[in-house]
């Protein structure tokens, strides 16, 4: 089969992360015959430098015109000025709300081998499988009022968390389906103590809740979530919750997995179906890097993992998927390891290195 996919380097070191996956993605072709055809883009940083905006009409067409976006960072610290008028960050962002990709999938698997890799005790990360779906086109970062303005008494800002009914609901819903395929457990995060579009939240939930009886639903503060996520994290299976809250959570639920150089992530347009081919964007959790860039030492797994995450969600190829997971489990199970995962015993590679090895391991 032949798909399109729209391919968005970014910056720092996106290129680099990208470039890996794109060898895997072409070493998988060649095991099972797929065409994948890549249309390159500017975003971020590199598209302003291009062009004076962080996303052009251009790729967005691009984009649209694909199955799916594969992602790998934007920003650094050359468009890090707070008066900037355009940063790299708006074209990610402006992706997501264009693209309608309301819902994000984060999820969170230690690996057995990486046990000792992390700051927390084996005992503590031993079987975390857990998946954080976070709300993407709402709340705090799109919300208006937004702005900043000049007052008699100093200067004044303000963002809105803002939700209406339908976006929480779908995004409740993508929950409550992905806990049905997993361990029927669903942790709806929220601050309805204080907040009132948490307090709309956690209504909605418990209005969605008796269609899906066999999930399990509980409530959680997102402080008290905080907590429990590096003091019990494998009390969870499915987490949902709304954009910023999930921002933080994930960075935080990246630790467990010892770098957030491990961790993938989906970002879809649809309640996402097996069977069913999502519209996507796909991309590693982990930033730009900007200081770790141009010397090949990123980690290129949570690219790739989330090109996994791609085949899997937007062209239904789910042998495919699984193919590269396996491919990743066996260089890691093999002692391989870039910097950030790297441990006693280990054999310490760069960024090439490690995507040569997927590809020498990817298995039919
Ligand atoms: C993420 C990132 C982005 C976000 C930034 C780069 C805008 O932190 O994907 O988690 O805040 O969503
Ligand atoms: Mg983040």
């Amino acid at each position: 089969m032949k798909f399109d996919i729209a391919v968005l380097p970014g910056d720092g070191v996106g290129p680099e992360v990208v470039t890996e996956t794109v060898k895997v993605l072409e070493g998988l072709s060649r095991l099972y015959g797929h065409e994948f055809e890549l249309h390159y883009g500017p975003v971020g940083g590199a598209s302003i430098d291009e062009s004076g905006e962080a996303l052009t009409r251009d790729t967005l067409k691009m984009c649209r015109r694909c199955d799916a976006v594969l992602l790998g960072a934007v920003g650094g610290p050359k468009w890090d000025d707070p008066l900037a008028r355009v940063r790299p960050e708006d074209g990610l962002l402006a992706l997501r709300k264009e693209l309608r990709l309301f819902a994000n999938l984060r999820p969170v698997k230690v690996h057995p081998v990486l046990v000792d890799s992390t700051t927390l005790k084996p005992e503590v990360i031993r079987g975390v499988d857990l998946m954080v779906v976070r709300e993407l086109t709402g709340g705090l970062y799109f919300g208006r009022p937004k702005k900043r303005w000049q007052t008699a008494t100093g200067r004044r800002a303000v963002d809105s968390m803002l939700y209406a009914e339908h976006e929480i609901e779908r995004i409740l819903r993508v929950g409550f389906e992905v806990a049905v395929k997993r361990r029927k457990k669903l942790v709806s995060v929220d601050k309805a103590n204080v907040l009132e579009s948490s307090r709309l939240w956690r209504q909605i939930a418990i209005e969605l809740s008796p269609q899906y009886p066999e999930v399990e639903l509980e409530h959680m503060l997102v402080d008290a979530c905080s907590m429990r996520l590096i003091q019990r994290p494998t009390y969870f299976d499915v987490m949902v919750t709304e954009n910023t809250f999930g921002d933080i959570l994930t960075d935080e639920a990246s630790m467990l997995a010892g770098s957030m150089g491990m961790l993938p992530s989906a970002s879809l347009a649809a309640v996402p179906e097996v069977g069913v081919r999502a519209f996507g964007m796909y991309e590693p959790i982990h930033g730009s890097a900007p200081r770790r860039a141009g010397q090949d030492l990123a980690n290129p797994i949570a690219t790739t993992l989330s090109s996994a995450m791609m085949l899997r969600h937007s062209f239904g190829l789910e042998a495919e998927a699984a193919c590269v997971e396996k491919a990743i489990e066996s260089v890691l199970e093999a002692g391989y390891r870039t910097y950030d995962i790297m441990d006693e015993g280990g054999i310490r590679v760069g960024t090439k290195e490690m995507g040569s090895l997927i590809v020498k391991h990817l298995k039919a």
